[in-house]
């Protein structure tokens, strides 16, 4: 059965993993894999997190199943951290959650659920988006389609040619949106841009299906939700894909959610029931570990304050990252600008060098960053920027 089948090739990120790892230069910066790490180049687990865990385990009394829908008190807490509490979604009832395994489980469920509803429905997502989007979404069998979306000339996002191509699409096209964040290129849409982009997507009858990732790390928890609370106000239906993963750091116990806001409460029961029969295909019942981490803190007011300081703490660090790395470029490599970093949010930029380029930084100076050109600014280090500074004008002077 197997023997015909040829070897992959391996994701080129964990071929820079190993590459790092095995660097004994202690100046050397990991900007390549996606995860959040502080000053000492560690990607801690919370405080918070290790408050509920501790408290999670005493009391805990069973191992049993939690059901395919996963824990109705971490999904209620989702619904509420990302729509925010009064959300008039929830008061109408259109609201309906599954917890899932990651943002990964959440996006391939939304796919699923969109190839049962409308098997030849196309998925249009940005240029670029993240690559895992690609595996996850054309993996249920639905076409996937590019619109345009980051401009290399100014590192914001084209809004104009965006807009053009998806006024193009025809009713119940995918439209894949990040809602902050922009993986890879932390081109974000301004809240302006949103509203514009509500209107189109009415006009033309699109259904969005919103990837939040990284709530809390670009402007904040409430801001990088402004977009997808925006449309789930507005339109009758939304999907929206949330990742528990960078902030509350909880990459390896697999903890998200799919939310979907329907046109009315019966058809969020159906399309609900419908939820239910496709996770239960996929992977049955979702993890409990890190969903029941996130309601104990979620639900609990003093650890959901210190998670909130926690989150904030991230953001800053990353803010602060951004501004003084385009300092340090600006004296050290003065004929580019890379000022674009500093307007960008969250993890990623691209920075905008070639591949014989970040050969050269990994190669020559130890900085490690995907042959594309993406950096993890989470990755760089204080006491580090004016290495990486002189690393890059040393490369860009060859
Ligand atoms: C844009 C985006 N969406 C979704 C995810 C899902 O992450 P996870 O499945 O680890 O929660 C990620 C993780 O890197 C991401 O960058």
């Amino acid at each position: 059965m197997f023997e015909h089948l040829a070897a992959v090739i391996p994701d080129p990120i964990l071929g820079l993993m190993a590459a790092f790892r095995a660097d004994p230069d202690p100046r050397k910066d990991d900007l390549g894999i996606g995860v959040y790490r502080d000053e000492r180049g560690n990607t801690p687990v919370l405080e918070t997190v290790r408050l509920a865990e501790s408290a999670l385990l005493a009391r805990q009394t069973t191992k049993t199943y939690v059901g395919p829908a996963g824990n109705a008190g971490f999904n209620q807490s989702m619904e509420q951290l990302v729509l925010g509490a009064t959300h008039p979604a929830l008061s109408a009832g259109r609201v309906r959650s599954v917890q899932t395994p990651g943002g990964c489980g959440a996006l391939r469920l939304g796919a699923e659920l969109i190839r049962a509803a409308q098997p030849d429905a196309v998925v249009h997502v940005s240029t670029p988006t993240w690559a895992n989007h690609t595996p996850l979404l054309a993996g249920s069998g639905l076409r996937l389609e590019r619109y345009p979306y980051f401009d290399p000339a100014t590192g914001g996002v084209q809004f104009g040619a965006m807009t053009a191509a998806l006024d193009r699409l025809p009713p119940r096209a995918v439209v894949l949106l990040h809602a902050s964040c922009h993986n890879p290129t932390g081109a974000d849409l301004s809240a302006q841009e949103w509203r514009t982009l509500l209107a189109l997507v009415k006009r033309r009858q699109l259904l969005p299906f919103i990837d939040m990732a990284y709530q809390g790390l670009g402007q904040g928890v409430d801001a990088d939700a402004f977009g997808l609370r925006l449309f789930c106000a507005e339109l009758p239906e939304v999907l929206c894909a949330v990742s528990c993963s960078k902030n509350f750091g909880l990459y390896r116990e697999r903890t998200g959610s799919l939310h979907l806001i329907s046109s009315s409460p019966a058809a969020a029961d159906a399309a609900l029931s419908q939820l239910v029969r496709i996770a239960r295909g996929i992977w049955s019942m979702p993890p409990d570990h890190g969903a029941a981490i996130v309601q104990a803190i979620l639900s609990e007011s003093r650890l959901r304050e210190q998670w909130a300081s926690e989150v904030e703490a991230m953001r800053r660090r990353i803010e602060e990252l951004r501004l003084s790395v385009v300092q340090q470029l600006r004296r050290h490599c003065p004929q580019r600008d890379f000022g674009f970093i500093a307007h960008q949010r969250g993890m990623f930029s691209f920075f905008g060098i070639d591949t014989a380029q970040v050969h050269a930084l990994r190669e020559r100076h130890h900085v490690y960053m995907t042959d594309d050109s993406r950096m993890n600014i989470a990755g760089l280090r204080r006491e580090n920027l004016e290495y990486f500074a002189q690393a890059v004008a040393e490369v860009l002077a060859k």
